[in-house]
C-alpha cells in the first residue's frame, strides 16, 4: 500500500457523525442541516436541458483538453467577469469540479525528491488542500487566518526557512469557512514572494459568484493582471460551477493561468484520464454562458443572509461575509469556548447540525494561537431562506438557555 496513505486525517464530516453518534436529536423539531456545504438552490432549466440535450455525446471519448468551444466560452467568462485576456489553446483546461483539479495540480506541481517539500495551506482551510500535498509526498505549513483583519491569512509569521522550500500554495478567496476577499494588496505580497522563492500559486475561487458586497471579488488572475503579470507566472486560479450555478453534480469547473504550468498539468490529467464527459461540457457551456441564473442565486443568498445574520448576531459572535455561503460564528462564552459540546447539544436540544470549526483547522507549527478554528462553528446557509431562518432561531433559544 501506498504508505502515504496513513498520513491522510479522517475528513470532518467522519468526524462530526462520530460526534454525533449515539445523540437522540430532540424529536419535537424536524432535523435542519448547516453542515455540509452543498449547493441547494434548484439547478437551472438551461443546464438541465443542455444536459438531456447532448446526449450524443455518449458515444464518443472526449479529450482531456476539451472542446475549443467549451474553452472559448470559458475565454468568455473570464473576459466579462475580470476583464481578462486569456489564452484559450494554452492559458485554460476544463476539469471536472475543483476538488479534483487542486488535488491534481499538486500531484503535477510537487518534487517530492527535494529536500523538505512543503505546500503551504491557510487554516482553517478547504481539507483537499492537505491530502493533495500529503499524497505528493509534500508536508503542510499551515499559517493562520487573523480574526482581527477580517480573517485575512497572516502571512508575516512565516519564516524564511519555509517559503525557501515551498513549492506549492493554497490561496483559497473568497474562504471556506470565513469568507474573506483577498485584496490586491494582499496578492501583491504573494506574488513578490513566489518571485523571490520561485513557488507556484494554486488559487481557489470557487465562491466568487455568490458575494454580498457591491463589488465582485477580486480573482488571482485580475490580481495578476492588474499588477502587470499578464502571464499569470507561477500562478493558477481554480473556478466551479457547484456553487456558481447549483451544480455540484455536475462536476464541472476549470482551471486557467501561466501556459507553463497548464501544459505539464494537461500531460498529468492525461494520464490520469481526467476527461470531461461530451455531456457535461455541453451543459456547461450553456452554463458559463448565461449570467441571469447567476444573478438570481446571489439575490437569493443576499435575501437569506440578511435575514439570517442579525437573528444571530445578537446572541454570538458574527458578522455578514464579504462572500460564500457561510457564517462563521464564535461560540458564547457560557460554552467556554467549545465547538464541539456546541454542535452536540445544539443537535441533542434542537435537532439542528453545525460544523464544530476545529474540523476545519489545524494546530498549526509555530503558532501560539493553538486551533485557529476551535471556539467557531460553521453554519452553511444552503436551505431555503425558511428553514435556515428556523435553523437560526432555534440557535437563538439554544444560546438564551444557556444564560
Ligand atoms: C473552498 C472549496 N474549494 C473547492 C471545493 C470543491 O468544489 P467543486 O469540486 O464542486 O468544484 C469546495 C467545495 O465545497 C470548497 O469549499
Amino acid at each position: 500500500m501506498n504508505p502515504l496513505l496513513s498520513k491522510l486525517q479522517p475528513y470532518p464530516f467522519e468526524r462530526l457523525r462520530a460526534l454525533h453518534a449515539g445523540i437522540t436529536p430532540n424529536p419535537a423539531y424536524p432535523p435542519i442541516s448547516l453542515g455540509i456545504g452543498e449547493p441547494r438552490h434548484a439547478t437551472p432549466q438551461l443546464i438541465k436541458d443542455a444536459l438531456t440535450g447532448s446526449l450524443a455525446g455518449l458515444a464518443s471519448y472526449p479529450s482531456t483538453l476539451g472542446e475549443p468551444k467549451l474553452r472559448e466560452t470559458i475565454q468568455d467568462w473570464l473576459r466579462r467577469r475580470y476583464d481578462l485576456k486569456v489564452d484559450a489553446v494554452t492559458q485554460i483546461l476544463p476539469v471536472n469540479g475543483s476538488r479534483e483539479a487542486l488535488f491534481a495540480l499538486a500531484q503535477t506541481v510537487i518534487d517530492p525528491a527535494k529536500a523538505d517539500a512543503t505546500v503551504i495551506c491557510p487554516n482553517p482551510f478547504y481539507q483537499i488542500y492537505e491530502g493533495a500535498a500529503l499524497l505528493a509526498g509534500a508536508s503542510v505549513y499551515f499559517v493562520p487566518s487573523d480574526a482581527n483583519r477580517n480573517f485575512a491569512v497572516d502571512y508575516s509569521g512565516v519564516p524564511e526557512s519555509v517559503w525557501a522550500k515551498t513549492q506549492l500554495l493554497f490561496v483559497c478567496s473568497p474562504g471556506n469557512p470565513a469568507g474573506a476577499v483577498m485584496t490586491l494588496a494582499e496578492w501583491k505580497l504573494l506574488f513578490d514572494l513566489s518571485d523571490r522563492y520561485g513557488f507556484v500559486i494554486a488559487s481557489d475561487e470557487c465562491y466568487s459568484e455568490i458575494y454580498f458586497r457591491d463589488e465582485p471579488p477580486l480573482g488571482g488572475l485580475q490580481a495578476a493582471a492588474l499588477s502587470g503579470r499578464h502571464d499569470f507566472k507561477n500562478l493558477v486560479a481554480m473556478t466551479s460551477l457547484s456553487k456558481r450555478s447549483n451544480v455540484p453534480g455536475l462536476r464541472s469547473g476549470f482551471v486557467a493561468g501561466d501556459a507553463a504550468l497548464i501544459k505539464p498539468f494537461l500531460l498529468y490529467r492525461t494520464y490520469h484520464g481526467s476527461a470531461m464527459s461530451p455531456i457535461v461540457q455541453a451543459a456547461s457551456m450553456a452554463a458559463w454562458a448565461d449570467e441571469a441564473h447567476v444573478v438570481d442565486n446571489r439575490t437569493k443568498y443576499r435575501a437569506k443572509f440578511a435575514q439570517v445574520t442579525p437573528l444571530l448576531a445578537g446572541v454570538m459572535s458574527v458578522a455578514l461575509p464579504d462572500a460564500g455561503f457561510y457564517l462563521w460564528a464564535g461560540v458564547p462564552e457560557a460554552f467556554e469556548g467549545d465547538d464541539e459540546t456546541f454542535s452536540r447539544d445544539l443537535l441533542a436540544a434542537y435537532n439542528v447540525v453545525v460544523l464544530p470549526g476545529s474540523y476545519l483547522a489545524r494546530t498549526a507549527q509555530g503558532s501560539n494561537l493553538g486551533n485557529p478554528g476551535a471556539g467557531r462553528i460553521r453554519m452553511a446557509l444552503v436551505a431555503e431562506t425558511a428553514e435556515c431562518v428556523e435553523a437560526a432561531q432555534r440557535i437563538v433559544q439554544f444560546i438564551q438557555s444557556k444564560d
